[in-house]
């Protein structure tokens, strides 16, 4: 039953993210990578943002008022390695980067014009996972067909954290 259950997840293919935050009080900017991500309700438009307890994205996020959602492409690959590999409990990710601070601080990365700030309503227990259930309060228009950075490129990657 394992085995099949580790067959079916294994075939999924999702695209990934980086999601930010920033400390209410110091400001201090926090972000990882995360596949975890999905729209939950049309009517409201709602997405779930899935992260992990262990990260250090987790404890800022848990204090925001608003995370930013960054799709990334695959030249944005990058950008992947740096935010799902490294952790802020060790690196300065945002020294390695060009990011800027958008509402109540929130990191906004230049390069990931297409994303989408959302208002965190509600944080829901989930397993090793935290989800955090987001209002959309802006979001940048993406071009037509653009194309996407998939987890089927990037699960080679060691997490910076074990989840
Ligand atoms: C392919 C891949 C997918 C990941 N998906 C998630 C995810 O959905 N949620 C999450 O919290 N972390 C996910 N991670 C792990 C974090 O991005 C990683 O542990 C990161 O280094 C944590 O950084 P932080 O400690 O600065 O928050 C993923 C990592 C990789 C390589």
């Amino acid at each position: 039953m394992d085995d099949r259950v580790d067959a079916f997840l294994a075939a999924l293919d999702y695209p990934m993210f980086v999601v930010t935050a920033a400390c209410p009080d110091t400001g201090e900017p926090a972000g990882c990578l995360v596949g975890f991500v999905t729209q939950c309700s049309i009517e409201p438009v709602r997405l779930l943002v899935c992260l992990s307890k262990a990260n250090h994205t987790y404890r800022i996020a848990c204090r925001a008022r608003l995370l930013a959602v960054h799709s990334l492409g695959p030249e944005e690959a990058d950008l992947a390695e740096l935010f799902g590999t490294r952790s802020g409990d060790r690196v300065d990710k945002f020294a390695r980067c060009a990011w800027r601070s958008g509402p109540d601080g929130v990191p906004l990365l230049d390069r990931c014009g297409y994303r989408l700030i959302g208002r965190v309503l509600e944080r829901l227990e989930l397993g090793d996972h935290d989800g955090f259930l987001l209002e959309p309060v802006h979001a940048q228009e993406a071009g037509p067909n653009r194309p996407l950075l998939m987890f089927s490129a990037v699960r080679d990657l060691p997490a910076g954290h074990p989840a």
